[in-house]
């Protein structure tokens, strides 16, 4: 068992894989820095992207979700693994349509055509690491 200033590492098992959550690093981030894709655009609770199932365990949301998630979602146990940090060990259900599995890859878009799908969580990826260098809004050329 890990502790940092009080507060312990935790599981995450996301449709069946396991990772660990620092206590200072959200959902998402900890999922990103062990190679799991879960499909995010903003990271700061706006778009709903990254909604995830929690099936099991407790976490604290950094952000008010209530005006994202519908009522159902909420009770269904729908959460934002963007605005998550976990409270003790979790499982996670995630959606998988449209996701991306192995490690994230770096790279430079030169073209766009209308994509679906998984295409668009690798657009998003792309976007997310390249934000300085584009001078043209990926969302308007897809
Ligand atoms: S990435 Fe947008 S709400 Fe989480």
């Amino acid at each position: 068992m890990s502790f940092i200033l009080g507060r312990r590492v935790h599981k995450a098992e996301i449709n069946g894989q396991t990772i660990t959550v620092q206590p200072d690093e959200t959902l998402l981030d900890a999922a990103h820095r062990q190679d799991i894709n879960i499909p995010s655009i903003c990271r700061v609770g706006g778009c709903g992207t990254c909604k995830c199932k929690l099936k099991s365990g407790k976490v604290d949301e950094l952000t008010e979700t209530a005006y994202l998630l519908s009522e159902k979602e909420i009770a269904d146990g729908f959460i934002l693994a963007c605005q998550s940090r976990l409270r003790s060990d979790v499982k996670i259900e995630l959606d998988r349509e449209g996701a991306i599995d192995g490690p994230l890859v770096n790279g430079v878009i030169v073209d766009a055509l209308p994509l679906s799908g998984a295409g668009k969580v690798l657009k998003n990826k792309l976007r997310e690491s390249y934000k300085d260098l584009l001078t043209v809004d990926m969302a308007e050329s897809a």
